[in-house]
Order: C-alpha cells, then sequence, then structure tokens
C-alpha cells in the first residue's frame, strides 16, 4: 500500500516535470523565461527612455529573465508560470549599470511593470541647466500599488516640481527615498497613509511648509525619518504616532516653536537630530522619557532655559550630547557626569555659569569635550593627562573667567588652550565668590 502510494507519486511528479519542461521549451519566443510580450516590450522602452533610443533591448537582452540578463534588472516566477520584471535599478552603481542619457525622461511605460517591487533612480537627472528639468510623473503610480515596495530617487539634482501626492496611494511601500533631489513645494499629506512605511526619506530637496500632522500620527511602523536639509517652516507637530521610530532627524531647516512633549513617548528612538532650526522654549522634561537614546543632537536652535534641572539620569544610553549654541543658561548639570556612555559633550556657545567638575574626566569612554564660549568661573581642575589624551577634542577657551592649575600645584607643560594659569588673586575672589553664593 505504502509502496503503491509512492509510485503514484513518482509517477504524478514526472508528469509535471515533463508538462513544465514542454510549456517552457513551447514557449514562442524560445526564451528559458517566459514572460507576457508586453511586459518584455514595456520594459525595453522604458529603458530607451532612460538611457536613449540607441539601445537595443530585443537585439541585447532577448531572454531579460533568463540567459541574457541586464544589470540592475530582476525578475521573479509567479505562480502563472510566467517571469516578471520585480527590480529597476538605474544608475551608476556598477560599471555595467544602465546609465541615463542626457535627454532621459519617466514614461508611462513604467507603470505596465504590474509586479515591480523595487524602483531605483540614482543620479540620472543630473542637473536643472543640463538639459530639460524633469518632474515626477503626477499620476498612474496608483497602478503600482499592489506591488511596489520601496521607491528611491536619489542624486538627480535635475528632478525638480512637487513630490506627487498620488504617491499616497502606494500603500504597500516600505521604504520612499527621495534625497538629494530639488524637489519643492509641500510634503504631500497623503503620504500620512502609507502606514507600512519602514524608511521615509526626504532630506537635501528644497521642501517648505509644516511637516504634515499625517506623517507624525499614522506611520505606526516607520523606523527612520529624515527631512533634514530642506526649507521646512513652523511648529513641529505632535510625533505620538511613530511609536517605532529609531531614528529622526529634521536637521537644517527652519522650524520653530517648542519643541513637543510628546518626543518623549518615543521609548525606542536612538537618534534625535533637530540641529540648525529655529526651536525654542526649553528642553522639555518630557524628553527624559527617551531613554533608548545615544545621539541628542540639538545644536544652534534659540532654546534657553538651564540644562541642570533636566533629568539626565533617565537617558544611560546617551553617547553623544551636542547643545551648543543653544542660549542654555545656568550651570553644567553634575548628573552628566553619571551617563557613562558618554564619548561626545558639547557645550559650548552658551551662557553657561559656575564651575567645571573634575567628574567630567572620569567619564570612561568621553574623548570630546567642548565648553569653549561661556562664562564658567573658576579652576579647572583636570590632570595634566586628561589634556594629553583629550588634544584638540578639549576646548574651554573663551571662558574669561576660568583658569587652570595642575592637581599637584606644580606649573603643568601644556595647559587647556586659550585658558590662563590661575593667579592667586584670581583663585582668592572666586573662593569669596562661591562663599558669597553659598551664603546667600
Ligand atoms: C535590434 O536588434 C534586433 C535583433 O538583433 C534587430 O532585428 C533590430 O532591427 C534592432 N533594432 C534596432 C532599432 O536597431
Ligand atoms: C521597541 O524596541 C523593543 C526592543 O527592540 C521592541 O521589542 C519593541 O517592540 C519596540 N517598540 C515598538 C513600539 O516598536
Ligand atoms: C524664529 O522663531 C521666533 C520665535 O518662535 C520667531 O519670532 C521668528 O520669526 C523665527 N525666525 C525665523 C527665521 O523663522
Ligand atoms: C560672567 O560672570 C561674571 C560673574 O561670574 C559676571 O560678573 C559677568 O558679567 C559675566 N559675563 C557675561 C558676559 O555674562
Amino acid at each position: 500500500m505504502k509502496g503503491a502510494v509512492g509510485t503514484q507519486a513518482v509517477v504524478l511528479l514526472l508528469l509535471v516535470l515533463h508538462l513544465h519542461s514542454f510549456r517552457v521549451l513551447s514557449q514562442s519566443d524560445g526564451s528559458a523565461a517566459p514572460m507576457e510580450e508586453k511586459e518584455k516590450k514595456a520594459l525595453y522602452s522604458m529603458i530607451q527612455n532612460f538611457v536613449g533610443r540607441s539601445w537595443n533591448g530585443s537585439g541585447l537582452y532577448p531572454d531579460l529573465c533568463g540567459w541574457t540578463p541586464i544589470q540592475g534588472i530582476s525578475c521573479d516566477y509567479f505562480d502563472n508560470g510566467l517571469w516578471y520584471i520585480t527590480t529597476v535599478s538605474i544608475g551608476p552603481v556598477l560599471e555595467n549599470s544602465l546609465q541615463c542619457s542626457p535627454k532621459a525622461t519617466f514614461s508611462h511605460f513604467l507603470f505596465e511593470l504590474s509586479h515591480l517591487k523595487s524602483l531605483s533612480i540614482f543620479s540620472c537627472f543630473s542637473s536643472p541647466s543640463a538639459h530639460q528639468a524633469i518632474t515626477i510623473p503626477p499620476k498612474n503610480w496608483e497602478k503600482l500599488s499592489s506591488s511596489l515596495e520601496t521607491l528611491e530617487l536619489r542624486s538627480n539634482k535635475g528632478l525638480i516640481g512637487q513630490i506627487p501626492p498620488v504617491f499616497g496611494k502606494l500603500v504597500n511601500l516600505k521604504s520612499l527615498v527621495l534625497t538629494e533631489n530639488s524637489l519643492s513645494g509641500e510634503i504631500p499629506i497623503e503620504l500620512g497613509n502609507l502606514v507600512r512605511l519602514n524608511r521615509l526619506t526626504l532630506s537635501e530637496n528644497q521642501l517648505s511648509g509644516e511637516v504634515p500632522a499625517s506623517l507624525g500620527s499614522n506611520l505606526a511602523e516607520l523606523l527612520i525619518m529624515d527631512i533634514s536639509r530642506n526649507s521646512l517652516t513652523g511648529f513641529l507637530n505632535a510625533f505620538g504616532g511613530l511609536t517605532s521610530l529609531l531614528k529622526l532627524d529634521l536637521s537644517n531647516n527652519l522650524l520653530s516653536g517648542n519643541l513637543p512633549e510628546e518626543l518623549g513617548s518615543l521609548k525606542n528612538l536612538t537618534l534625535l537630530d533637530l540641529r540648525n532650526n529655529n526651536l525654542s522654549g526649553g528642553l522639555p522634561l518630557s524628553l527624559q522619557g527617551m531613554s533608548s537614546l545615544q545621539y541628542m543632537l540639538l545644536s544652534s536652535n534659540p532654546m534657553g532655559g538651564r540644562i541642570e534641572e533636566f533629568g539626565w539620569k533617565t537617558l544611560q544610553k546617551l553617547i553623544y550630547l551636542d547643545l551648543s549654541n543653544m542660549g542654555f543658561v545656568g550651570r553644567i548639570p553634575e548628573s552628566i557626569t553619571e551617563l557613562k556612555s558618554l564619548r561626545f559633550i558639547a557645550l559650548d556657545k552658551n551662557k553657561l555659569t559656575g564651575p567645571v567638575s573634575t567628574k567630567l574626566a572620569s567619564l570612561p569612554c568621553l574623548s570630546a569635550l567642548y565648553l569653549n564660549g561661556n562664562n564658567l568661573t573658576g579652576e579647572l581642575g583636570f590632570s595634566e593627562a586628561f589634556y594629553e589624551r583629550m588634544g584638540r577634542r578639549f576646548a574651554s577657551w573663551d571662558n574669561p573667567n576660568l583658569c587652570y592649575r595642575s592637581a599637584a600645584g606644580r606649573k603643568i607643560g601644556k595647559g587647556p588652550e586659550g585658558v590662563a594659569e590661575c593667579s592667586v588673586s584670581l583663585l582668592k575672589s572666586e573662593n569669596k565668590m562661591i562663599r558669597d553664593e553659598r551664603n546667600n
């Protein structure tokens, strides 16, 4: 009985194999990887629109999913027994990659590739002046909505105009990367419909307006949001819906107003980069909730307020703390000396006052400490070995009331740059000042 079933199975398998090879060999065009003729033609025409008319796809690559593959194009086999194009990657990645001609354009043939999962166009539309400027087609993208997962248009300085709102119909997108182009206008609200997105990178364009609230509330699977180096204005909206977020980079824009309290609910965030904006209103205490944060980069914002009252202790993972040029007053918080992973601390160009704790030197990984351009006072008590170890990555100049002295009280070979050795009188007046402060 058992043997009979086995034999039946073998016979069935042979039959299937036979039928399959018969079908493959009987393809009208004789190719080993059968495709719909329409699909093939669409790909050839689409590529021609990018690389130039002289490219003869049917001549050079008759069996494009089989024996004559094209660099940057890949195919998958589907249940209906046919091969379909799933990846198109154009641009100078490898020596034999498809490269754009100066007359490159998008063509409607792109939208006939009904199984396309990944489209990448890199360094293709080179400069707005070299040829007619190109815009992203405003229509038809919905035809790719059931398949497209990755869309990447990178380093196309000749790509101008807006991000088409129809991108919001690409509901299967996991990665949308439109970086280093010349795109302008506002970010379409419709991008908030892309609920499967893991990565949204719109950096280095000329996008303006506010970050749509829909992005901050809907994209629960987003891991990376990078809209740095644009011209975004207005307030930062709430980001409370981005519960998975690991990296948020909105640096180098014109954002103003307060940091939203909800940022603190991003428990998995490791990088927060808001450098070079116009953010103000002090550091909200809620940021203490960002317990995974490793990179806090907030420099060059007119934030104001004090940092000593902020509970730094909860940010135990912090590696890189850049609070340079933010209008902070008050003292250097002693609690940052408990953040043992810190490697980089920049507190320069603020209005910080008071003494510099020698405990900073006991941070085991510290390799850069910038304190210059404040109004710190008293005696720098670090050891000679500390200054030697830090080299140029220690800066304390432009603090007129700061002086240094070696721990042993002897003159040290090379003190911190731009800081005078303490004179007795300065020390005395400093000690008196500290006494006065305590008595008050
Ligand atoms: C492309 O190549 C095919 C096959 O070699 C040839 O028949 C056809 O004429 C060529 N087309 C052009 C436009 O050169
Ligand atoms: C945060 O990260 C942890 C550990 O990597 C993971 O288990 C958790 O699901 C993440 N939280 C969210 C909301 O994605
Ligand atoms: C910066 O923010 C302040 C206060 O929020 C605002 O008055 C000012 O216009 C902003 N500046 C720019 C250049 O946006
Ligand atoms: C620096 O602090 C001292 C007192 O410690 C004060 O007298 C002086 O005005 C301050 N200088 C500036 C520029 O704030």
